[in-house]
């Protein structure tokens, strides 16, 4: 039998702050924006706001570079801001979660300029500063955005400090004790003002194994990819263990790492003594990047993968754990753009419902991204000046210098980019969509005056209604015990462009099933007798003695008629 937890019957709506809502006027998103904006959340179901980092940064990676763990950035509002939000939220039944980035400070965080200040200073050591040789870097890896993961040290000679994402984001030294403390007693801070979990950032990167001297080149550039050495590590498990014995085990809150985890460590990381409540899997989000992780290269991947990537972690989740389950985030394009990359064409209301009805049917905490509930796509900028990701602008410059021809390397970085997920969100057909009175810190997508919530609000038969209904069905009433607590069972898996599956608990049966191809496919419709749920046409059609699943139909069917 299922335990029964509040984090696992959350519904959590992920708020990327500088896009959200436009609060002052200055063209940033910032907290007033969010607590203005809490009916909306609720109303459509959800009852977590996950709040992409909001604190003191000089924004090199848009906020995942802190330099004051402590405090609001002023660009979003003040301590105080955040504070009222979390009450207004908690009064309306909802519970802010914040995003947790302990693998690496910014460089402008007082303990690395005191580490820069003193090399005799306890923050030294804090950090991973080496020596190289002969003024090369102390080895060879490649940061995750591209060259060298070792930065020179200002004005010391042949010093070295590690950053594996930018550089300035240099990597903590998990092995110094009173460094860990510090986060804790952090973590701990945040708790007591009202936080009801968090989102833990990069956490599988904070166990390094040092190499002395320069490993294999993987890539013309001399260098070789960092993860082999940082990601999942002997040793971790010591560290995650601490860390949750010290901070998370101590209340009553929700944790979700961003954590790609073997299925045969599953037990450790989210069994019931897990080092966490869940994890996000990654196989289906990124299903259609290489593994080199190269957004220029395209990729072949076809939805019977697709299928299988997100069924596999259902299943094995479920066999020990729980998971957060989820299409989108900040560092996503939409999906919808993603899963009809080839068949732009049919990018329409029921492909979105479709992918709406497969997500939100799954066992786990649903993650919403702010917009994908209205059905927000891609952005289309004119040229690479133009974004503003530090990832993007790295792929571009990888993707030049592997010898790609512009335009195919523009494409498919511009394609895959983070900031179209980026965007403002669209609010409503008004100038800068309802999100800010000032032009926007990224342009909104010109799309706005059709695709945004008012509208969607307005439309009873709009994708909007489609989420609100599928997250109700599982928020209260009859199905509500077999939506969150029931198991996985795929269905029809052996069948091609089909994705379906079944929720199970005791005698009762939902079923989830999508048609995920441009074509009819027939049915017995025994297979699919009980009450229709949801729908994203207006009928089923039944044709002598068959069912007739329409191009990308998705019903949902309570099975226990
Ligand atoms: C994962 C975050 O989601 C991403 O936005 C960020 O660039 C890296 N971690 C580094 O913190």
């Amino acid at each position: 039998m299922e335990i029964k937890k509040w984090w696992k019957e959350a519904i959590i709506y992920q708020v990327y702050p500088r896009s959200f809502q436009d609060s002052n006027g200055d063209g940033t998103g910032d907290l007033n924006g969010i607590t203005q904006r809490l009916d909306y959340i609720k109303d459509l179901g959800a009852n977590a706001i996950w709040i992409c980092p909001m604190y003191k940064s000089p924004w090199s990676d848009y906020g995942y570079d802190i330099s004051d763990y402590y405090k609001v950035s002023e660009a979003f509002g003040t301590n105080e801001d955040l504070y009222r939000l979390i009450a207004k939220a908690k009064e309306k039944g909802i519970r802010i979660l914040l995003d947790l980035v302990i693998n690496h400070t910014s460089d402008e965080h007082e303990w690395f300029q005191k580490a820069l200040a003193n090399p005799k200073s306890k923050y030294r050591d804090y950090y991973f500063f080496k020596k190289g040789a002969n003024g090369k870097p102390p080895n060879n890896w490649r940061s995750y955005f591209g060259g060298s993961a070792w930065e020179p040290v200002p004005n010391e000679k042949n010093m070295f400090y590690l950053h594996a994402f930018t550089t300035k984001m240099p990597d903590l030294n998990w092995e110094n004790e009173e460094m860990k403390q510090e986060l804790y007693k952090m973590i701990n801070w945040w708790v007591e003002k009202g936080v009801s979990g968090f989102r833990i950032d990069a956490i599988m990167n904070i166990k390094k194994t040092m190499l002395a001297g320069d490993a294999q080149k993987d890539g013309s550039d001399g260098l070789v990819a960092i993860d082999k050495y940082i990601i999942n590590q002997p040793g971790i498990q010591d560290l995650l263990f601490d860390l949750k014995k010290n901070t998370f085990a101590k209340h009553d809150i929700m944790t979700v790492a961003e954590a790609a985890v073997p299925d045969d460590e599953l037990e450790n990381f989210i069994g019931n003594d897990g080092f966490f409540n869940m994890v996000f899997d990654f196989r289906a989000a990124d299903i259609d990047v290489p593994e080199t992780g190269e957004w220029f290269l395209p990729t072949n991947w076809t939805v019977n993968e697709l299928r299988d990537a997100l069924l596999t972690a259902q299943t094995s989740v479920q066999k020990m754990g729980w998971g957060a389950t989820y299409f989108e985030n900040h560092d996503q394009n939409r999906s919808i753009n993603k899963y009809f990359s080839r068949n732009k064409e049919d990018i329409s209301e029921v492909t979105k419902k479709m992918l709406a009805t497969i997500l939100l049917g799954f066992r786990g905490t649903p993650v919403i991204f702010e917009g994908e509930e209205i059905g927000m796509e891609n952005i289309e900028l004119a040229s690479i000046d133009e974004y503003e990701d530090v990832a993007t602008h790295n792929q571009y410059n990888n993707g030049l210098a592997s010898k790609l021809d512009e335009k195919t390397v523009f494409d498919l970085v511009s394609y895959r980019s983070r900031d179209n997920s980026r965007t403002p969100m669209q609010w409503d057909a008004s100038l800068h969509a309802g999100f800010s009175t000032a032009t926007p810190w990224l342009p909104v997508n010109p799309n706005y005056k059709v695709i945004n919530a008012e509208a969607a609000i307005q439309n009873k038969n709009s994708i909007y209604h489609h989420y609100k209904n599928l997250l109700s069905l599982r928020n209260h009433g009859t199905f509500k015990n077999v939506l969150i607590y029931g198991k996985t069972v795929p269905k029809f898996a052996d069948l091609d462009n089909i994705m379906a599956y079944e929720r199970v608990l005791n005698d009762q049966k939902v079923l989830y099933f999508a048609n995920f191809q441009n074509k009819t496919m027939e049915f017995n419709p025994s297979d699919f007798t009980g009450n229709l749920l949801s729908n994203n046409y207006d009928e089923l059609l039944i044709q002598d003695g068959k069912f007739i699943a329409q191009p990308y139909q998705a019903i949902v069917i309570d099975r226990n008629v």
